[in-house]
Formats: structure tokens, C-alpha cells, sequence
């Protein structure tokens, strides 16, 4: 099949509202954070959109302009934050009480406008997050009544905040695992799951919906369903919206799916990758509860089958031994450290390992991510480019596709795919890397 025409872009111009769910961690150090950027009081490392380049055309062309300056993203000065939570902490008290900033070089500076970004009542029910005792809440009411009220707050938002477009991400707490089911399956049996008070119809799921039916993207930033759902995939699809997920990939994943491909390039077997971490901040408090666990499981086992493809490689692949441990220890908030011990093996079957220690910032490697899906969000938007976004994987865990691919999780082939688009948007040349035309005589 031939490439699709590029699309055109709408520009830009006006404000950009961002309204996060969940002001915990990492929403309240990637509103920080934006904030002293834009006063020139910090640098947005880790953020490809704003610090990456692209390369254009051909090597000998010397065409590699910012990603920033190459696509028309919204401007940092454009963007209105707002927010719901479980708990009525104000972005300051968020990110003061989350430890991640440095309060009297990273959060005084900007205090007042932290303080001035209250968070909305959480549409949120104790049993999907059962470690969470929060008391701004929109209370005891039902599905549909919490999908109006959501609704409500983004229409509010706008009108206050006078935003020309809005964009939504997760970032509150992983919810329990929940399966796709026939709740879930169309229209006509999600809204009378909705009607019914299901359990399968989870506060994420509220929220996403509440998002499509006012026509605003929806990325998500945990490996709960929410907007990954045959439903709400095909209604983002049906109205042209924007949607994508799930779960930064951050700190012990980033690292697997750049290890992983390595030893798949090399053809080196794999006997056993064993990791675990300590986390103290409260991602790890929640994540501490079983069921909310099993969905974070879920989606960081998953990566290492995608990538070595053991039914193609049984010799290599065929028998590894995958496990995965998050333990909550306070001790050390949200400076995550995560251990990998990998058991490979080469030449005539001889073991060998890896070991990785790797002594993260939770919300330091997850903010800019959030930044990124943002500002592709809203461009996705602009150029007319619904449903899946497939090209956003490159910020994901457990990367949405379309229903029966697999997710290409190797973080160089995300990153091509991602900028390949880009090109495309933008009606360039996608890079081959064939490169034939250097050497022809
Ligand atoms: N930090 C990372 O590196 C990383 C990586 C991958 C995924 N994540 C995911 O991102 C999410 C946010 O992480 P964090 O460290 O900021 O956690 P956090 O606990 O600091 O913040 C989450 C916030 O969400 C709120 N919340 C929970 N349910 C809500 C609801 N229904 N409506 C509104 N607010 C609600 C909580 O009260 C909390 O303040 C988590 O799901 C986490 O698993 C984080």
C-alpha cells in the first residue's frame, strides 16, 4: 500500500488547556517543570519535542532542525493547567508533598502559580484503589452521574479558562485490573453498563469517555484500560479524536526494551530476567495493594514476549523465565531504585549475565513523557488524525494498536516510527536508512 497523503495542519494559535487526572507525582513536576521552563529557570530534558532533532532529506542536505521548530506544536506560553484529584492539595502542596522538586529552588519560584491550580473533585470509588483514602471526591453517586459531573468540569474549564482546545492525560493512580468484557464491547452495552453501575466500568473509563464525547484527545499515562477498550476505540475512531497508552514507559521497561532488542540484534538466547524495584512515593503505596499490582504487572510482562518473539526463536526464547517485583519501601519516595538481574547465553549455549542497577527519579523520567503526549496529542488533533496513535508507542509500556498487531515495543523502532510520522505530517521524505544513493558510481 502506498503512503497516505499528508495531512494538513491547523495552526497552533491560542490556548492549550491540559487537564491532567491525578495531581500526585508526576503531574504536579510536569506542571512545575513547564512553568520554570517557560521562565527560563530549567531545561525540559527528557522531552524529545522540546529538546530532540530530526533529521530531513539526505545526510549531505545537513537538515536537522529542533522537532519543535519542525512541527507546529503548541508553545509552553500557551498552556492552561487544570486538574481533578482525589485529595483538594493545590499543585503546590502536590509538589511539595511529593519530594520530588527541590521546594526552594524548584518550587518557591513558581509558588504562586501552583497555588493558583486547585484540583477538581475526583470522580473515584475506594474500590478500584483501595490504598487511597481521599476525601475530594464527587461522592457516593452513580457511573452516570460521574460521567456528567466529568463532562461538566471540562465544559467549565473551557468557558473559565477560555482554552481553544483541551487535551486530557492519566495521571492518577493505577486502578485494579479489570479484562475487557462484554461491557465494554459497543455502545449500546457500555452505556447500559454505565446505567447498571457495572463494576467493569471503572472511574478511567468515565473519564475517557467524558473526554471523547467533548472531543478531546485522551492519553494514559497508567496501564489501566480507560480509553483501551473495542468501545472507545471505535468511537475515538468514528469522531476523529485522538487517543493513546498505556503507562510511561520510564525507568526498569525503558531499560528492558533497549537491552532486549540488543540481545535479539545479536542473537544471544535468554534463560531468565528477573526484575524488582523499591518505590516509596504513593504510585508505590497504591501499587502495594494486589489487584492494583496485577494491572501494572499486566503490562511490563508483556514487553519482552513482543520483542523476542519466541515462537519464531524457540532456541533462544523458547523457555525464559520473566518475573517482575515492585516493593513499597517509604524510604525512598519517588527516587525509585530498580534492579535487573538477566541470565543469557551464547555461543554453544555458554551462560552469562547482566546485571542492571539503575537508581531512577520516578517523576523525573515520567514528566517530559507527559509533556511529549500532550503537545503530540493536540498536534494529532490539528492534523485530522483520530483513533490510535500508534506512533506514540515510543512513550508507552504496554503501547495501544490496532486490534490484532502486535505493539513494536523497541524503543529505536518507536522512535522511527514516531518520527517518521512527524515527516509525513509534514509532508517530508520518511528515512529509509537503505542510503544506496551515497555510493552510487
Ligand atoms: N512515575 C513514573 O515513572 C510512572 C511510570 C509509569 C506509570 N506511572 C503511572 O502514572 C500514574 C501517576 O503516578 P504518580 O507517581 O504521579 O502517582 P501519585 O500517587 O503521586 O499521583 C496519582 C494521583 O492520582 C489521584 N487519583 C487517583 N485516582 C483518581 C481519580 N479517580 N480521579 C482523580 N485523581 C485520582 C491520587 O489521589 C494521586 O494524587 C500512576 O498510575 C503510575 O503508575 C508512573
Amino acid at each position: 500500500m502506498s503512503t497516505p497523503p499528508s495531512p494538513t495542519v491547523a495552526p497552533a494559535t491560542g490556548r492549550l488547556g491540559v487537564l491532567t487526572v491525578g495531581l500526585g507525582a508526576v503531574a504536579s513536576t510536569l506542571i512545575a517543570g513547564v512553568e520554570l521552563v517557560k521562565r527560563g529557570m530549567g531545561l525540559p530534558i527528557g522531552s524529545l519535542s522540546q529538546m530532540g532533532t530530526i533529521r530531513l532529506g539526505k545526510r549531505t542536505e545537513a537538515r536537522s532542525p529542533l522537532v519543535k521548530d519542525f512541527v507546529p506544536l503548541a508553545a509552553l506560553e500557551d498552556i492552561v493547567w487544570g486538574a481533578w484529584d482525589v485529595f483538594p492539595d493545590d499543585a503546590y502542596v502536590a509538589a511539595s508533598r511529593a519530594g520530588v522538586l527541590d521546594g526552594g529552588k524548584h518550587i518557591e519560584a513558581i509558588a504562586d502559580t501552583l497555588r493558583d491550580i486547585r484540583p477538581m473533585s475526583a470522580a473515584f470509588q475506594l474500590k478500584y484503589a483501595r490504598n487511597l483514602h481521599g476525601e475530594h471526591t464527587k461522592g457516593d453517586i452513580s457511573k452516570r452521574a460521574m460521567l456528567e459531573a466529568i463532562r461538566e468540569d471540562i465544559n467549565t474549564f473551557r468557558d473559565t479558562k477560555q482554552v481553544d482546545r483541551v487535551v486530557m492525560i492519566w495521571c492518577a493512580s493505577t486502578e485494579i485490573f479489570i479484562e475487557p468484557g462484554p461491557a465494554h464491547m459497543d455502545l449500546e452495552s457500555f452505556e447500559k453498563a454505565i446505567d447498571a453501575d457495572d463494576d467493569q466500568i471503572a472511574p478511567s473509563m468515565l473519564y475517557a469517555y467524558a473526554a471523547l464525547l467533548e472531543g478531546v484527545p485522551f492519553a494514559n499515562g497508567a496501564p489501566n484500560l480507560a480509553v483501551d477498550t473495542p468501545v472507545l476505540r471505535q468511537y475515538a475512531t468514528d469522531h476523529n479524536i485522538p487517543i493513546s497508552g498505556k503507562d510511561f514507559k520510564t525507568g526498569q521497561t525503558l531499560m528492558k526494551t533497549v537491552l532486549a532488542p540488543m540481545l535479539k540484534a545479536r542473537q544471544l538466547g535468554l534463560a531468565g530476567w528477573y526484575s524488582t524495584n523499591i518505590l516509596g512515593n504513593r504510585d508505590g503505596e497504591v501499587l502495594d495493594a494486589p489487584e492494583n499490582f496485577k494491572t501494572k504487572e499486566e503490562s511490563k510482562l508483556g514487553v519482552l514476549e513482543d520483542i523476542l518473539e519466541p515462537s519464531k526463536n524457540p532456541d533462544l526464547y523458547g523457555n525464559v523465565f520473566h518475573k517482575v517485583s515492585i516493593n513499597y519501601y517509604p524510604p525512598r519516595g519517588d527516587n525509585k531504585e530498580g534492579w535487573d538481574n538477566i541470565d543469557i547465553f551464547g555461543w554453544l549455549n555458554y551462560p552469562m549475565q547482566i546485571k542492571v542497577d539503575f537508581l531512577c527519579r520516578d517523576s523525573i523520567l515520567a514528566a517530559p513523557l507527559a509533556l511529549d503526549l500532550v503537545l503530540f496529542s493536540d498536534l494529532a488533533q490539528r492534523a485530522g488524525l483520530g483513533g490510535i496513535q500508534e506512533w506514540l508507542s515510543f512513550y508507552y509500556k504496554s503501547p495501544q494498536v490496532a486490534p490484532g498487531l502486535y505493539a513494536e515495543q523497541d524503543l529505536f523502532i518507536q522512535l522511527t516510527k514516531l518520527k517518521n510520522t512527524l515527516r509525513w505530517i509534514m509532508g517530508e521524505d520518511q528515512i529509509t536508512h537503505l542510503g544506496r544513493e551515497y555510493y552510487a558510481s
